[in-house]
This record gives structure tokens, sequence and C-alpha cells, in this order.
């Protein structure tokens, strides 16, 4: 194929995440989407598939214990000429660096919000991290058939909280569980509100009628309600800058329902025009185009997702040019060149293989434990993209083995499930090789860590809890006074990082030590 037919294929694809707190609606919002793309054909599967994971799954043991998501994955599908790549991420509470990572093999983001609760704490934490890739943030507020804060409110807690602004593309009309419609500010046209009856299967063409034209269809004080808000958003608000848009800095604003199927296909078109193709990456001597021959780069490692065997599957971010299976690449650590052998994508219930992929889509490769995170493979060898982020763990523990005639296996265990990224592992200073501090995300990872040494390794692990919840890498400067919940240790790269009990206590560590500097995400190492 001609490298122009790549520049079509590449200018096609969209690659986000939906970020949001549990219970936002994620899970029904994706499923709505999937139904667009055909990807599945009833309402239901994918929330049946959330509810009844152990039934049909065959990923990680603990996840079908706990019917809950361990690990994200992706999803793709075609709609209106284009390649969508949903990435998902793990909805429970208990979310993992997972959640993270995915978001750095993402174009977009979509920021799911609750119309009752507006933002909340996850939300925040994953706000923060699109941030930092400087991606693009749309927004949904979902679930605007119920009673909600008023649209106003919303857009201030938004700018306040995250500090982002927004553009309200559509607006309510009717709120606190008496919707009506939304109005689309861009064609001035009215979409009349309708219940989806059954969770929204009905895929029925929204009525559509001009603001003009709605008095006989909506009583006049919804309208003169609307008029007003309206009046008001042109005056005061921010305008339509599709620039502030792709730097991050403006936040397009959609409400509707998920659950109700409403609004959504308004948002998914609009969001297609808006959302930006797959972008030149950054590698150590400057900019990739994403047309340029073949690469890519590892930015999570699944193992066991087929319990038969003790494969792992290496899920990889395509930047540049095309795929092909069976194709050879080189790593940017060296080495032979490496077969990219059973490429397969992920859809909405199934992995199926695939012959090709273009920059911006995501595949998982057969991994016999080859490659690494944060590991650029392209054709040439040559390309070596930014490392993943390490996120400073908020849970501690300490972790030895039960038995200490299982030290080796233990030891192996705990190096190996690090390099792949299910655990953060710290040392105190001065010590033994059997001292252990394991730091996490969220606390179901010392859960999956237990289970794993048991069942991969052999290794009944003791963990401790510590009181610890932050943790700061020292980028500058020295730390010779501490205060007294605070304690020193060492990462996995043997960088010098302080533990605390209390956020107040990290700024009472600067105020001792001036020219002390500090950082929640750990710089981005090459591997
Ligand atoms: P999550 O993946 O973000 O955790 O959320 P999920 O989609 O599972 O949705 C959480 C709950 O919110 C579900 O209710 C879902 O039906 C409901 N929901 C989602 N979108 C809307 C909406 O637009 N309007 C309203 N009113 N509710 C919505 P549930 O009681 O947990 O499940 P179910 O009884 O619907 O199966």
């Amino acid at each position: 194929m001609a490298q122009n037919d790549w520049a079509q294929e590449i200018g096609r694809r969209r690659t986000f995440a939906i970020i949001a707190h549990p219970d936002a609606g994620k899970t029904t919002l994706t499923e709505k989407l999937l139904l667009y793309g055909g990807a599945i054909h009833m309402a239901g599967a994918v929330k049946a598939r959330k509810a009844a994971r152990h039934a049909v799954s065959d990923w990680m043991e603990i996840e079908k214990q706990r019917g809950i998501s361990v690990t994200s994955s992706v999803m793709a599908f075609d709609y209106a000429g284009c390649r969508i790549n949903i990435l998902d991420t793990p909805g429970h509470q208990d979310f993992s660096e997972d959640t993270y990572r995915t978001l750095v093999a993402a174009d977009a983001a979509v920021m799911l919000i609750d119309g009752a609760h507006g933002v909340e704490e996850q939300t925040i934490k994953l706000f923060h991290v699109c941030r930092m890739q400087g991606i693009p943030v749309f927004t949904f507020v979902n679930k605007m058939d119920r009673a909600s804060k008023p649209p106003l409110e919303l857009m201030e807690e938004i700018e306040s909280v995250l500090g982002i602004r927004t553009y309200p593309v559509n607006w309510p009309i009717g709120t606190d569980g008496d919707l009506q419609g939304i109005y689309h500010r861009f064609d001035g046209e009215i979409e009349l509100y309708q219940s989806g009856g059954d969770h929204g299967a009905l895929q029925a063409k929204a009525r559509r009628i001009k603001l003009d034209e709605a008095d006989g269809a909506l009583d006049s004080h919804y309208l003169d309600r609307l008029r007003e808000d309206i009046e008001l958003l042109d005056l005061a608000g921010d305008e339509w800058n599709v620039e502030a848009v792709s730097n991050g800095e403006l936040s397009p604003m959609f409400f509707g329902s998920a659950m109700n199927n409403f609004g959504v296909q308004a948002f998914l078109e609009l969001f297609l025009q808006l959302a930006p193709p797959p972008a030149p990456r950054e590698d150590v001597s400057g900019p990739v185009q994403p047309t340029q021959p073949f690469s890519g780069f590892i930015f999570k490692i699944q193992a066991k997702m087929n319990p038969a065997h003790r494969d792992r599957i290496a899920f990889m971010r395509i930047c540049s040019g095309r795929f092909e299976k069976g194709m050879e690449a080189r790593s940017h650590l060296g080495g032979k060149p490496i077969r990219l052998a059973q490429p397969q994508q992920f859809m909405a219930d199934s992995r199926e293989m695939i012959e090709e992929a273009y920059a911006g889509d995501i595949i998982g490769l057969f991994d016999p434990g080859l490659f690494h995170l944060g590991e650029t493979l392209s054709q040439s060898g040559k390309i070596c993209y930014e490392g993943i982020p390490l996120f400073a763990p908020e849970y501690f523990a300490r972790v030895s083995a039960m038995d200490s005639m299982k030290r080796k296996a233990f030891s192996r265990g705990m190096t190996e499930l690090a390099e792949e990224g299910a655990v953060q592992l710290f040392r105190p200073p001065d010590s033994g090789r059997e001292e252990w501090i394991a730091g996490v995300v969220g606390m179901l990872q010392l859960d999956v860590l237990k289970y794993r040494l048991q069942g991969e390794y052999g290794v009944e692990a003791r963990m401790e809890s510590m009181p610890v919840h932050y943790a700061r890498w020292i980028v500058s400067g020295k730390a010779d006074r501490l205060p007294s919940d605070a304690s020193r240790a060492f990462d996995g790269q043997g960088r010098a990082v302080l533990l605390f009990e209390h956020e107040w206590s990290i700024r009472r560590a600067m105020e001792y030590n001036p020219g002390l500097e500090l950082t929640d995400i750990a710089p981005r190492e090459r591997v």
C-alpha cells in the first residue's frame, strides 16, 4: 500500500479514553457508542459483560472472583468513516496504575460527569493525567434526565476544581428531572427529549426543530429561559476556539443522558469532527510524523489473559506507519529483530487476529516475556519515545515471604511483577534484599500482587500495610531535615523518594529544606 493511502487510514483514526468517577455512566455511554458503530447489536451487552464478567471472560482469575475489571482494554469500531479506538479504564474505585498508563496511549479524553455529583475525586486524578499529556478533553454531563446541579454551576465547578474552561456545545432545556430537550448552539436547533425506553436500545433519529420555530413545540417558559441562558453564554462565556480545544485549554461541553441514548449521537458526531487524529510524537531526536514507517510503544503488559497458557499480552500503541501481521521490528534497546506475532485487536466482547493496523491503533502482541513497559519498537530500531511515567502510589505495604525458604522465588516474583507494572517497589535505605515496600495507586493492586505471587510463583506473601499515603520523588535540592511522619526510600531505579503520612507534611518538608523540589510523577525514564 502506498504511503499516501496510509495517510488516509491514519487520518480517520480517533483514539480516546473515557475518564469518569465510578457510577457516572461510563459503561452505559461506552455501550451506546458501540451500538452506533454496530460493534454490538443489543443495548445491555456491555452492561451484562460488566455484571457477569466471570461468566464470559477468560481474563485474570481475580477479576472473575471480584467481578470487576482489574485491567484496561481497548475496543475498536467504525463509524461515519472513522476508525474509533476507545481505551477502556477500570471503573472500580480500586483502580490501578493501568488506568493512568492507558491515558498515555490516548489522543483525546472524554470526561464523563454525573450531572448530580459534578466533579468527583477520581475525575480529578484522571483529569490531571490528561492535562499532563496535553490532550484535548471533551466533557459529557450525563444523567440530565434526573435532578442535576444547575448547568452554570457545573461549568464553574469544572473551571475552579480542574482549572479548565468549558464551552457548552449544547444546553439542556428543563432541568431537575424535567428535561425537555437540548439546544445545539452551533446550528441553533433543539433536539426534543425522548426517553430511551429499554435502556435506549432504539436508535430513532432524534426530532430536531429550529429555535425560531419552536413556539408550539415547547411551553413558552422553557423557551424564554433558554433564550436568556444562551444570551448569557454568548455574552459572558468563552468564545469557540478550536486551537484552545486542541491544546487542552478549552473543553467542549455536552449535556445528555447515556441511559436514554439522548444527546449521544450528536455528541459522537461532533466529537469525531473535533477530536484530533494521531499527531506527531516526540522521540529523543524530535517529532516522529504518524506517516513515517512503522513505530509504536508498549504501554501495558497484561499477564495471563488466557489461563491455559503462561502467556502475556503486550499492548502497543502504534505511533507511526502501517503494522503488518508477522512483520519484524527492532527495539530501541537493541538486540535481534523481533517478529511481531499473533497481533490482536479487541472488540466489545471478543478479540480477533488482525492482518494490519495503522498509527493510532492499539494492538495486543503475544509476549513470551520479551517486552518491557515503555519500550519502543520500530522498523529501524532507532526511534525511542518517552517512557511511561510513574505515578506516586497512595497505598504502601511491607511485603515479605511467609516461608523464608521461598526467598528466591519471592524475589523473582516481586521483580518480574514490578517490571510488568503491577506494583512499584521501594526499598528503605540500608535494607537487605528481603525488605520490600510495595506501592500502589489502588488497594486492589495489593490483592492482585498477593494472588499472583501465590498463583504464579508459589509464594505466600505477608503484607503489612504502612501508614504512608504520599510518595514524592526528589527533583532537586537536599532533604536534610524531615517531619516526624516522613521517611526515606529508593524506587526500583534507585531514585530518592520521600514517603509521607500526611499531605501537610510535604509542605513542611519543603519549608525545612529550602531549595528542595519534589514531584508526584517520576520523570519518564527511557527503559
Ligand atoms: P460506570 O460504568 O461509570 O460505573 O457506570 P454505569 O454505566 O454502570 O452506570 C451507573 C448507573 O447509572 C447505572 O444504574 C446506570 O443505569 C445509571 N445511568 C447511566 N446513565 C444514566 C442516565 O443517563 N440517566 C440515569 N437516570 N441513569 C443513568 P444502576 O442502577 O447501577 O444499574 P441498572 O439498574 O441501570 O442496570
